[in-house]
């Protein structure tokens, strides 16, 4: 098969590299890619977004399946773009990539279905909002305050006072900080709990559990900080059971999954439930409707089978049986970032030690986020920078070989979290 992956962070570079593996694989192509994925596959210029651009080629080169890497080219109505060219394609219709394109639309089917969330409700108007914050108050809640539209995982607000609520309030309606993504907003109970990410294939009707992971969110040690795309993510997750995850495919994929059918926006490709774990029941913070970044680095590594089957099935709706992919090993995943992110950063700093890396230490993979070739040197060109994967029959093996590679790898101003799976090993 001649494969077309779309994106370029981090995620794609660990779906290319785990595809590329498949027996099934003859060639593979990603656009736009980034320096890493180029040591794998053919690179593409063009931009995930680029709706035209990359039905275009696509048609062109007749690719047997596309995979979808990122949300934005999903919600812009990619892979009907594609479909409608007859090109298989492994992802959500735009109609279905609304769980996650909308959190308003998430909300509503999660309580048309029943799946366990939090309180919440929808608002347009500042002032309807805030009397909402202070009912949840007088129930002694505090809330988060989000985004209906994509905000590249910066939309959410976590508030602890019901002055940060009115500020995170104004910030979105009156201030329009995430423009027309925030012209609606989602006001819900903030819960307590640790987060789990769940990523599920699915063609519709059947789900293949991926095994389970936990990303690091905030920018500072001991999850402490603003919020970024992720610092770091490991897999498995101890603390989800077989009994959770099999609560978890009842009453969260399974339910979401029937629920969209009903809704007339049946979904294929990954559903990604990100959860929080409160009195030992899983609640629903977001779905997403793709792999997760940078958890898909963690996951990958883990799992043994051959992926391509099962993108393949979920694009064809031929999916056999529902399945929980069972992992091999743990693995833990560390972001290296450019010096302020997720705030303002510079870009072009020449990374060096990469070859060190990879070859001096064992059970390491190096995925690459932003990255870029010039004239003959790697230079960073984005916020995340690389993903450094270490692999181990323990957690404490993965960690340690992740950071004995991190600690080879220098660029000016780069910032690591040194603290990445610290819930389930130490340093
Ligand atoms: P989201 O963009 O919805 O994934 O939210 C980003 C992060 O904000 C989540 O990973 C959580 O850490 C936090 N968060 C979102 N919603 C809630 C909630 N209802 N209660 C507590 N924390 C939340
Ligand atoms: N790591 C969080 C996400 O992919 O949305």
């Amino acid at each position: 098969m001649n494969i077309l992956v779309v994106g370029g962070g981090g995620r794609e570079h660990a779906l290319v590299w785990k595809l590329k593996q498949s027996p099934l694989c003859h060639s593979i192509a990603c656009a736009p890619g980034n320096a890493g994925i180029g040591r794998l596959a053919e690179l593409v210029p063009i931009r995930a977004e680029a709706v035209e651009e990359q039905v275009q080629f696509a048609a062109e080169k007749r690719f047997d399946l596309v995979v979808i890497g990122p949300e934005a080219p999903l919600a812009a109505g990619l892979a009907d773009a594609l479909r409608a060219k007859d090109i298989r394609v492994f992802g959500p219709s735009q109609k279905a990539a609304r769980i996650e394109s909308s959190k308003i639309f998430a909300r509503r089917l999660m309580e048309k279905y029943g799946i366990p969330s939090p309180a919440y409700q929808a608002f347009e108007n500042p002032e309807a909002a805030k009397s909402f914050v202070r009912e949840l108050a007088f129930q002694g809640k505090h809330c988060v305050v989000k985004a209906d539209g994509l905000a590249a995982g910066k939309g959410a607000i976590v508030t602890s006072s019901t002055e940060e609520a009115d500020a995170a309030i104004e910030q979105c309606l009156i201030r329009q900080a995430f423009g027309e993504a925030g012209r609606r907003i989602v006001v819900e109970e903030r819960l307590t709990g640790p987060e789990v990410s769940i990523l599920a294939i699915t063609d519709g009707r059947r789900l293949v559990i991926l095994p389970p992971a936990q990303d690091h969110k905030p920018i500072g040690e001991g999850d402490t900080g603003p919020n970024t795309g992720g610092m770091g993510a490991y897999s498995p997750v101890p603390l989800v059971t077989e009994d959770l995850l099999e609560t978890i495919r009842r009453t969260v994929l399974e339910p979401a999954v029937r629920g969209m059918e009903a809704e007339g926006a049946p979904y294929t490709g990954v559903l990604y439930a990100g959860l929080m774990i409160c009195g030992g029941r899983p609640y629903v913070i977001e779905f997403n409707c793709r792999f997760g970044d940078p958890e898909t680095q963690a996951v990958l590594p883990a799992l043994d089978e051959d992926l391509l089957p099962y993108l393949l099935n979920a694009a064809e709706g031929t999916l056999h049986q529902d399945q929980i992919l069972d992992p091999r090993q743990s693995s833990v995943c560390v972001i290296m970032a450019s010096g302020g992110y997720p705030g303002a950063y510079e870009k072009g700093k020449v990374i060096s030690g990469l070859e060190a890396a990879e070859a001096e230490t064992e059970g390491v993979l190096v995925f690459h986020s932003g990255t870029q070739w010039k004239d003959g040197r790697l230079l960073t060109a984005g916020g995340r920078v690389l993903g450094i994967t270490g692999q181990g029959r323990d957690f404490q093996q993965a960690c340690q070989r992740a950071y004995a590679a991190v600690e080879k790898i220098h660029f000016e101003k780069a910032y690591y979290r040194r603290d990445i799976g610290f819930r389930v090993c130490k340093r």
